[in-house]
């Protein structure tokens, strides 16, 4: 094995990332190039990385040699430079892309430069994606799932080296294709099975140590779409014993293979259980749709609620009647004034598959030619459907705000969806616990956190009362926050928050503020005094009895709630004369 350091860059406001590559034999003619982001704190607008993470690229040599995916485009000229010393780009013969996220496709460019004959194979949305994406011709092929590519025997080892494309969309790309070696029994699944886990070690040896980056993967970008894991899953079945499941990020999964699945199948079970879902509609490649739909499925499921993503333009018009006539809720993005083809064909089986008294979502995809958004919303309730959240505009590229404005709105969605269910298990707890319960109490606190300048500037703000100190030395102090709750997406590891201590004599204005029911995006802070740029991390409130201003540290999860712990860097008491309003309980079942 090889590693390569490379020297640091510089990313965002000031902090040196460490970079490296690694190369390294992982079967029989096969290897990978692990390139290796060490510092990567973020990944999409919710997802707070711990440990860094790595893309992963696979060589596999037969007679014809194949390359799946490549790399970042932060690691540009290292990356092509390690592929140099270890195969002449001219001898690869095929280029297997198995999604066209930037983190693994952002390097085809330039292997094109370097060899225009390579033939790419990847799904049909994911080849007009990449033609839009690297601007100039290339040479392509089209797969669909079960079709094969035998890149033969490999002369030295004598293995043969068929390989069989799976399909396994919305896993966590609409394009996504899974590659099975039946040579060396590897399955390449790049994005699923994956964990944001930065080390040289290439395997998954210590289950322990990356159990909870697994989880928290499979939780942000796995669960949104539990429905389509346990398809893909499915088709697994059929193919003979997998040696090593060859993930696009973190450690390759070869020493707990089996029971990494089985936490796929389990955690997907929960979550699709029941028909109590929504349907949320995307166009791949059309406007903004993939990365809006994604983000209004991420709200949902932070509710515990489910999502199905359904991608309208290749979707089977008998599946999709099934799956929209069951749902609980339907959201459809504008869709394009003249549609054609099967496009066309999917919106009208969508329109004749709806059913009464579902919850009806409409956003904007913003492809520039759309049907108006309330045309649209119109046309889908037809039979007496409910507003599931008001239509999302979209006047402009969509940027965090916007992210963050449709991720709250899917998360409303939810909690329609899961109300009926949440009020039984309210009432569901011992009568006599829950009084007991209730003997806790807490102060009354408003946490607030703020990311981003300009535009880009996202705050959110909540009521707490789990507040607690949770250590002297560093002072440090725990909240707890429900899974569903807005401001969840500022609270990642590493990101900074404040707690405003309300007082005693005067928190009943702010309180009856700050549990209002806020729309989708709005500005919280609106008509609240605050001081601005007072604390690192979010505004300090002016009728606050103190601030405390913290960093995120650890998340520890729950059934229901992040027990986020905050290491505090800073913190000032306003008024010594009045002390901290405590919150007394009934019933342990309520805050
Ligand atoms: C007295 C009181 C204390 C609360 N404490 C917490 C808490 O500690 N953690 C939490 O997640 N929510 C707590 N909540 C609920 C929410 O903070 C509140 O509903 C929220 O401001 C709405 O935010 P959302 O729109 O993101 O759901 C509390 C609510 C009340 C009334």
């Amino acid at each position: 094995m090889k590693t390569e350091n490379l020297p640091p860059v510089v990313g965002g406001p000031k902090k040196e990332q460490r970079l490296s590559l690694q190369f390294a034999k992982i079967a029989q003619d096969t290897s990978t190039f692990r390139s290796l982001d060490w510092d990567r704190s973020r990944f999409d607008i919710e997802f707070g990385l711990r440990n860094g993470t790595t893309y992963n690229s696979f060589l596999i040599k037969g007679k014809k040699t194949a390359l799946v995916d490549t790399s970042h485009k932060k690691f540009l000229n290292d990356w092509i430079q390690l592929l140099k010393k270890e195969i002449n780009p001219c001898s690869i013969d095929y280029l297997i892309v198995s999604h066209t996220e930037p983190d693994h496709s952002g390097l085809i460019g330039e292997l094109l430069e370097l060899n225009p004959d390579i033939e790419i194979l990847a799904s049909k949305v994911a080849i007009q994606f990449l033609a839009n994406q690297v601007h100039r011709p290339f040479r392509s092929r089209a797969i669909k799932s079960g079709e094969e590519l035998d890149l033969g025997e490999n002369s030295c080892s004598g293995i043969s080296h068929r390989l069989e494309f799976i399909s396994a969309p919305n896993l966590h790309w609409p394009d996504t294709i899974f590659t099975f070696d039946y040579g060396t029994s590897i399955l390449y699944t790049c994005d699923a099975f994956g964990l944001h886990y930065c080390s040289e070690e290439v395997f998954d040896i210590d289950q322990q140590v990356i159990y909870e980056d697994f989880r928290f993967y499979y939780e942000c970008l796995m669960g949104p779409n539990a429905r389509s894991v346990l398809q893909a899953i499915k088709r697994l079945e059929k193919l003979p014993t997998i040696n090593i499941i060859a993930v696009g990020h973190g450690p390759l999964l070869k020493y707990h293979l089996n029971s990494w699945i089985e936490y796929y199948q389990t955690w997907s079970n929960q979550k699709s259980k029941g028909k109590n879902y929504s349907a949320i509609c995307y166009i791949s490649q059309y406007g903004f749709c993939d990365q809006l739909s994604q983000s209004i499925a991420h709200g949902v499921a932070k509710t515990n609620a489910q999502a199905q993503l359904i991608d309208l333009n290749s979707s089977d018009p008998q599946e999709l009647t099934a799956l929209i006539s069951e749902a609980k809720a339907v959201v459809v993005p504008t869709w394009p004034s003249q549609p054609i083809g099967d496009l066309q064909n999917s919106i009208g089986t969508l329109l004749a598959a709806l059913s009464q008294k579902q919850w009806i979502g409409v956003y904007e995809a913003y492809g520039g030619n759309d049907e108006p958004i309330d045309a649209i919303a119109n046309k889908l309730r037809t039979l007496g459907q409910k507003e599931g959240f008001s239509p999302l505009r979209v006047k402009q590229n969509p940027d965090s705000n916007t992210f963050q404005r449709f991720e709250e709105a899917g998360t409303d969605l939810g909690q329609l969806l899961n109300r009926k269910q949440n009020v039984a298990t309210a009432k569901s707890i011992d009568g006599e616990l829950a009084k007991a319960m209730g003997r806790v109490s807490g102060g009354l606190y408003i946490v607030t956190a703020e990311q981003g300048l300009g535009n880009d500037r996202r705050r959110g703000a909540m009521v707490a009362s789990w507040v607690s100190q949770a250590s002297f030395k560093p002072p440090g102090l725990t909240v707890a926050v429900a899974k569903d709750r807005a401001i969840e997406a500022l609270m990642q590891v590493g990101d900074r928050f404040v707690i405003n201590v309300l007082r005693e004599d005067n928190y009943q204005p702010i309180l009856r503020h700050f549990l209002k029911r806020f729309p989708p995006g709005a500005d919280r802070f609106e008509g609240v005094a605050i001081l601005e740029d007072h604390a690192k991390g979010g505004p300090v409130l002016m009728d606050a009895l103190a601030f405390l201003s913290c960093q995120v540290q650890q998340r520890l999860e729950t059934p229901d709630h992040w027990i986020v712990y905050g290491l505090v860097e800073q913190g000032n008491v306003a008024d010594t004369s009045t002390k901290t309003a405590v919150h007394h309980r009934k019933v342990g079942s309520n805050y």
